[in-house]
């Protein structure tokens, strides 16, 4: 939500800023901005000196209208700056509340991602003592109270400006007085920095960086960088210099480019063999025995003091998509583990006062380790006693360093909005972790336990020929796409499929969309069932197909037409359905990382039928780091 960067070297910041902003836009799109020292030559027109020499440029909307501002500007510049795309908290998209906010004295710029929760009284201080204030934004106090504090010591009082701050901040921050220099700051929002040679960065992320970098140092809550181009320099927040270190990233450029897709949604749906493939390989193990046969089992050498004897719960915490992940945990670990096993969304949780203790498993799963509501979740938890174990991507994210145990997903970088191979690999990851544990537990036989890992180690290839669909979904779409008004339904697993493949077409398309256990919808849905309508009915999980069945016969019966999904070989299901897609078998419990590639399929070409903004869908942002 909201992404910043900055620079400062010998090239010229302004493209550098506009295409960091360009990578970082899925992180907000409302309108976007950049500050630079601007050179000397930048003097005003009678020779004098300028009364700042930071200059800035904002555009409401899409970076792309930055740019062409930028581009219409030949004045504009200069080798130090800072950049920001916003999505819209605390005032309307508008150039005034773009970011970077300007001090009153125009000495100093800001930009923030983050909420500052007491800004009003630190504003309502200010304006006391004169300050005027052009923003409707929570950031614009940051750059005020920084001024006012500033008495000759830039680092001094961005200390002791951050120190009044709540609520959550990743900052960027320049001064017409430090030529070159950029301060950094962050609590409880994402910050990296990138070194270079005789140029560094910083940014909300990796793909911001990782044309001109792999090499970053993670800013932790309470630190403060001081970067210049030839040095970085980490303080505490008591303002002592401390050692950071260099963490080379091995993600390559194409990880954040297109490669020839027309959206990165389209891409991250194709990438998903193989990252399934790059998260089950490694936490596989084949031994060879005495007797000529092959062991497999599957190993977590990143949980190896996780003891699941010592739990009787587990609750499982996420938002949106990796909520719905939980979902699929849940009935997978409580199945094969006989543990109780509940999954909420994390916004829930944080304020239920839920009943949990140091007999608590609580598992948080989140793409980008940074979502907020997550994080606050997992706080309540641990300060309840539980041990929190996290399902993450995002390496050196908050999520994956607050977590008592972590497991990564290597799902690669993901910039659609919405995910796809995030959600795919997160289940992955829960049902390797759900076998796992039903071994430590020993509550599954050793016969059902190699069969698992078997079909696990088949899911990126069958996810492979899920993919294959993709013709024949594109058809279901262009005759569908002008549904206003849709139902997906299913059963245990189907139906957590449903919920992630109705999420997943609402949002990119904005068609209404609901996802029912199929059983529910005659206890009152059953009312908005009318000619015409389009249920997509999901059949993969074939204990409850008949059951399925009864709900198809009674939705068709009042008019509605049905798109199923069922596995390769179920015939009986073109007799019920209007239109059916097959994908390939698996056990039971893995169904959903499969059954939901048509789905995710399906939204992608409603979505672009729609002439939707794919990547960026309207309202929405990739991580969501406010409340
Ligand atoms: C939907 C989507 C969101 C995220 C949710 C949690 O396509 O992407 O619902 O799943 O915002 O995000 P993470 O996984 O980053 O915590």
């Amino acid at each position: 939500m909201c992404g910043i960067t900055g620079y400062t070297g010998i090239n010229q910041a302004g493209p550098i800023l506009l295409e960091g902003l360009r990578r970082l836009e899925y992180r907000g799109y409302d309108s976007a901005g950049i500050a630079i020292q601007s050179e000397k030559s930048a003097e005003t027109e009678n020779g004098s000196a300028p009364a700042s020499s930071i200059k800035m440029l904002k555009a409401t909307g899409k970076v792309s209208h930055l740019v062409e501002k930028f581009e219409a500007e030949p004045d504009f510049k200069g080798v130090c700056g800072i950049g920001h795309t916003r999505w819209a908290t605390h005032g309307i998209p508008s150039d005034t509340n773009a970011h970077p906010h300007l001090s009153a004295d125009g000495k100093f710029a800001v930009v923030h991602n983050g909420i500052i929760e007491n800004f009003a009284e630190i504003r309502a201080e200010l304006q006391k003592y004169g300050i005027e204030f052009k923003s409707e934004t929570d950031t614009e106090v940051i750059v005020q109270l920084l001024a006012y504090n500033y008495k000759g010591n830039f680092k001094k009082a961005l200390m002791k400006t951050i120190a009044r701050l709540t609520g959550s901040y990743a900052i960027g921050v320049i001064s017409d007085e430090y030529p070159g220099t950029i301060f950094a700051a962050k609590q409880a929002s994402p910050l990296i920095i990138g070194v270079g040679i005789g140029e560094n960065y910083f940014a909300s992320d990796i793909t911001a960086l990782v044309s001109n970098t792999k090499n970053v140092i993670d800013l932790d809550d309470g630190e403060v960088a001081e970067i210049t181009p030839d040095e970085v320099k980490v303080f505490d927040h008591t303002g002592k210099e401390i050692d950071k270190e260099i963490r080379h990233i091995n993600w390559d450029i194409a990880s954040a480019e297109k490669s020839g897709y027309e959206h990165f949604m389209m891409k991250e749906i194709m990438e998903q063999p193989q990252a399934l493939k790059a998260t089950i390989e490694p936490r596989i193990k084949c031994e060879t025995l005495n007797c000529g046969d092959t062991d497999l089992s599957i190993v977590f050498d990143e949980i190896k003091g996780l003891d699941m004897k010592k739990f009787n719960r587990v609750h499982i915490t996420a938002c949106g998509s990796a909520y719905h992940a939980g979902c699929v945990g849940r009935s997978i670990i409580e199945s094969l583990c006989k543990i109780q096993v509940e999954a909420e969304v994390a916004s829930e949780l944080r304020y239920r006062d839920p009943v949990m203790d140091d007999k608590t498993l609580v598992i948080v799963i989140s793409q980008s380790g940074e979502t907020a509501d997550t994080i606050a979740a997992m706080k309540e938890c641990k300060y309840k006693g539980a041990t929190v174990l996290a399902i993450v991507n995002v390496v050196g994210s908050s999520i994956a360093k607050l977590a008592d145990h972590c497991i990564y997903t290597w799902a690669g970088p993901e910039i659609a909005v919405a995910t796809t191979k995030g959600y795919t690999t997160q289940v992955a990851v829960l049902a390797m972790f759900a076998v796992w544990a039903a071994g430590e537990l020993k509550t599954i036989s050793h016969g059902a336990y190699t069969s698992l890992i078997l079909d696990i180690m088949h899911l990126p290839e069958r996810a492979q020929r899920a993919l294959d669909l993709n013709t024949k979904v594109k058809k279901m779409a262009d005759k569908y796409y002008d549904n206003q008004s849709l139902f997906f339904i299913g059963r245990n697993m189907d139906y957590a499929v449903a919920l992630e493949g109705s999420l997943k077409l609402k949002e990119i398309s904005y068609l209404h969309s609901e996802a029912y256990a199929a059983g529910e919808l005659k206890h009152g849905t059953i009312a908005l069932i009318e000619p015409g309508r389009l249920v997509v009915a999901l059949c993969c999980y074939e204990k409850l197909f008949e059951k399925t069945v009864s709900n198809i016969q009674q939705v068709k019966a009042r008019g509605a037409e049905v798109l199923a999904v069922a596995h390769e070989g179920n015939r009986s299901i073109f007799q019920e359905a209007d239109d059916v897609l097959l994908v390939p078998q698996t056990d039971a419990l893995l169904v959903p990382v499969i059954e939901i590639i048509p789905l995710q399929l399906f939204a992608y070409y409603v979505a672009k039928k729609n002439g939707c903004d794919i990547d960026k869908p309207k309202n929405l942002a990739k991580s969501v780091t406010v409340e």
